[in-house]
């Protein structure tokens, strides 16, 4: 196990019925006026937005709003949210959605007190000294970013999708109802829990060993989510199952289960540019990347997959590289029996752009720690995930 140093600021405030106590925590705060930044529209489906405004109305926040933040969230929307949020001279940002949403808000508020492009924290040429407050209220779980630093932006002109975080981003307080998560299509329920499982894996198959605390703690949240999310395809309204995957996905990436191992982190990256090319769900992206970076690096550590296809799917097998097989093998079954793609082609996604995307992913340097990834192992993971 490697040290490690935790802190993490948010305050979570978890359960049904909280997100009318919005406006009385912003006040308790002292923050008098806000900008209140959503997506495209489905919280006034839900009633979301009547509940968030009220809380505000009935505390005296004032607020501002910005709508219209899309899924794979973009710069420039980003640029006009700051202009916004800087003719207004907002105290604060509540940021109502998913993790786009919260992702546009992180970079807002530390770009609030910058003049030059936000992008340039992106590009590392610039750190944020400050940042405004930020309080989330989500609204579909898969990203963890209601309580953790990060945020993944994609600057739609360079076609670069990337994350991006400061110690001033966290949010100061999120606000998870997981009963706002009913009205979510089916589609994105299986996304989340995708999202979810892989940020468990990206530290569990890092490679770090000795971690049998934080070992046991990710199957915990990788059964659960399984397990919810099954129980969420049959009956939507199932609180219980909202509540624990909902809970889940946030202990899957609030820094929790990260401590003390390496993260490996390159199938984020290698989704992150097919995404940045194809603007597919980032959980779809995954589940289909996942399974294929699984079968190019497993030989790296046959016992940590050997181990996983025990814990989770009861696999044993004397051979332990047939039993890490078998256990990817049973991963990508559970994938398609939530409805969740496999491949490439089940998205319509060929050849043409994979050699270009797998130079993408790498503009950052080589991807991984439990086997570093080239341009050329990205290209092959591709291939395998067609
Ligand atoms: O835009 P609206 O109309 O609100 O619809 C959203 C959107 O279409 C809809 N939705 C959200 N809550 C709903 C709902 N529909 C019905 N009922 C509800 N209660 O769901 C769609 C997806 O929303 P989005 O915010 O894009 O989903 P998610 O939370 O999965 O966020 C994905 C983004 O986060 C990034 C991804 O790359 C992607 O850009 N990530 C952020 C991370 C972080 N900050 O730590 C880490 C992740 O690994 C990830 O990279
Ligand atoms: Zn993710």
């Amino acid at each position: 196990m490697l040290n490690f140093d935790f802190h993490n600021p948010t305050r979570l405030v978890f359960g049904q019925g909280t997100i009318k106590n919005l406006g009385k925590y912003i006040e308790e705060y002292g923050d008098k006026k806000v900008l209140l930044l959503y997506g495209k529209g489905s919280i006034f489906k839900n009633g979301v937005y009547e509940e968030v405004v009220n809380s505000l109305k009935e505390y005296g926040i004032e607020y501002v709003e910005m709508d219209g933040v899309k899924p794979n969230p973009v710069l420039s929307k980003v640029i006009e949210t700051v202009d916004l949020m800087k003719r207004e001279k907002v105290d604060a940002i509540v940021a109502v959605g998913g993790g786009s949403v919260l992702d546009t808000s992180k970079i807002s508020a530390a770009a609030y007190y910058y003049e030059g492009n936000p992008w340039d924290f992106y590009e590392g040429k610039v750190y944020p000294e400050k940042a405004l407050p930020i309080y989330g209220v989500l609204t579909i779980s898969a990203t963890g970013s209601e309580m953790n630093s990060g945020g993944v932006i994609t600057n739609e002109e360079e076609k670069k999708k990337w994350g991006w975080g400061s110690k001033y981003t966290y949010p100061r307080l999120s606000i998870v109802d997981p009963s706002v998560q009913k009205s979510l299509p089916r589609n994105q329920t299986v996304n989340g829990a995708v999202d979810t499982l892989t940020h468990v894996f990206e530290a569990y198959f890092g490679g770090t060993s000795g971690t049998l605390m934080q070992d046991e703690f990710s199957e915990g949240i990788v059964r659960t989510t399984m397990a919810s999310v099954k129980v969420l395809l049959e009956n939507p309204e199932d609180y219980e199952a909202r509540a624990n995957l909902a809970w889940a996905a946030t202990l899957a990436l609030n820094g929790l289960n990260g401590l003390g191992r390496r993260g490996d982190w390159a199938s984020h990256s290698i989704e992150h540019s097919v995404s940045a090319y194809y603007d597919i769900a980032h959980g779809e992206g995954l589940s289909i990347v996942m399974p294929a970076w699984m079968k190019y690096v497993y030989k790296n550590d046959v016992e940590k997959f050997a181990r996983f296809g025990e814990k989770i799917f009861g696999i044993v097998k004397e051979d332990k590289e047939e039993q890490a097989l078998a256990a990817i093998e049973a991963y990508k079954e559970f994938l398609r029996s939530i409805g969740a793609p496999v491949s490439l082609s089940e998205r319509n996604i060929g050849e043409e752009h994979l050699k270009e995307m797998a130079e993408n992913a790498v503009l950052r340097g080589p991807l991984g720690s439990l086997k570093k990834l080239q341009a050329e192992d990205v290209f092959e993971i591709y291939k395998l995930a067609l």
